[in-house]
């Protein structure tokens, strides 16, 4: 086994260009590349990347993708030395990991990276790394100067519990936007809510990225990206084929995609208009005139749902010609709550809770911005009993 002397890092975005400065002045003879030809001055650069990897006897790649991870090896392919590892740290789906490990065969090591900027600095990255044993020990030294090595199995797997821990850091950035937006609804101060979010669940998130949080944010720099999480969220909903509600929420986010993760936490409520339509079907239920719904509705609206074990399809007419034009008589107990709303757009979902007596209506609505603003292109319902609570428990 020999101990890499030359590190071509190819990549000098967030993570490669603080991967390259910790290892340069760790002592190793570090050269970069990056496309765009950027350079910060703080390790050695060259414009071509087969000029990078023709002396590396280890070639980092801490590239955006999977396609820019094959782009760049089938570029360098030929100048590769035969003994060279390459020892890749990008998010990339797991059945691309496999194609390079079947590419480059035993000399890929797979080893993608819980941790941003902050832990490259200190060497504190948590590093999913799978390789065959010869590789993966010349490759050690490297990620042991980048934080802890974990073993896994295969590239698969490791690609696969990288999408995984992200998909938990993408939940928790969606958890901590609901959270602002409720707090902002409510009136709070920004600082004495982050203070409270610290001491609680979200605390670690809501430390690290205290500076794009406040009320004011300051000029900090992003570490990671809006536009890279929601591509490992793509990848992942991608790779397992299950639906995944982050990745849409993250690539919807009115914010620039090259912000820190923090400012997706930070996005205002959806604009009040595309609330007016389902606040007129409150009103509509509440006073029980129809003029209301006519207001919510494109008068080609549908409303469907299960009645009595059998679907109905109403039209807007019909519907409204259920209402009596007034308030049902035990109005005051029943209650009405806007849950979920998603705008894509032009066109939103939204899903609402009705509590009405007995029944609770479970609401979907479907809605899209005409010329004159949002209005429910269609709805449906599933009608269920309201749950009992024991008058003890009251
Ligand atoms: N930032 C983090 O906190 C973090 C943490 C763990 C893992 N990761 C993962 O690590 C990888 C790098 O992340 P990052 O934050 O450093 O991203 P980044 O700042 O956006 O940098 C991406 C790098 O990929 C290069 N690139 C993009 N598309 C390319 C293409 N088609 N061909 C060649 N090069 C291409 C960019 O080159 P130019 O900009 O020079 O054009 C840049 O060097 C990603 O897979 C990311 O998901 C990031």
């Amino acid at each position: 086994m020999t101990t890499p002397h030359t590190i071509a890092v190819l990549g000098l975005g967030r993570m490669g260009e603080a991967i390259a400065t910790r290892l340069d002045a760790r002592g190793w003879d570090v050269v970069g590349w990056t496309r765009s030809g950027r350079a910060s001055g703080a390790v050695r650069t060259t414009g071509d990347p087969n000029d990078a990897v023709a002396k590396a006897d280890l070639v980092l790649l801490a590239l955006f993708d999977g396609p820019a991870c094959r782009q760049v090896l089938d570029d360098v392919r030929d100048r590769l030395r035969t003994d060279a590892v390459v020892l890749n740290t990008s998010t990339i789906a797991p059945a691309e990991a496999s194609e390079l490990a079947r590419r480059l065969g035993p000399a890929y090591v797979h080893a993608p990276v819980l941790g941003s900027v902050p832990a490259v600095a200190v060497g504190a990255l948590q590093i999913l790394a799978a390789a065959g044993q010869d590789a993966l020990e010349r490759a050690r030294p490297v990620l042991e100067a980048l934080g802890t090595v974990r073993h896994v199995d295969d590239v698969r797997t490791a690609a696969a519990l990288k999408l995984i821990a992200n998909n938990s850091l993408a939940g928790a950035v969606l958890a901590l936007r609901d959270s602002l937006r409720q707090a902002d609804a409510l009136g709070l101060p920004r600082g004495q809510v982050l203070d409270i979010l610290e001491l609680g669940r979200l605390g670690g998130l809501v430390a690290r990225k205290r500076p794009f949080l406040a009320d004011q944010p300051g000029a900090a720099t992003a570490e990671f990206t809006i536009g890279a999480l929601a591509k490992d969220m793509a990848v992942l909903a991608d790779a397992s084929d299950t639906p995944l509600r982050s990745a849409a929420r993250l690539v919807d986010t009115p914010a620039d995609p090259e912000s820190d993760i923090a400012v997706a936490a930070t996005v205002p409520a959806v604009e009040d208009a595309v609330l007016e339509p389902l606040r007129a079907y409150i009103r509509g239920h509440a006073t029980g005139d129809p003029t209301h719904f006519r207001d919510a509705f494109l008068p080609t609206a549908h409303i469907e749902g299960i009645r009595d074990g059998a679907f109905v399809s109403w039209r807007l007419d019909e519907y409204c010609a259920l209402f009596p034009g007034r308030s049902a008589p035990d109005e005051p107990t029943r209650s009405r709550r806007i849950d979920v709303v998603d705008v894509h757009g032009t066109v939103a979902t939204a899903t609402m809770t009705l509590s009405h007596g007995t029944d609770t209506f479970t609401d979907i609505f479907l809605l899209v911005r005409v010329d004159d603003g949002w209005r429910i292109a269609n709805k449906a319902y599933h009608r269920h009993p309201s749950l009992q609570i024991p008058r003890e428990k009251r």
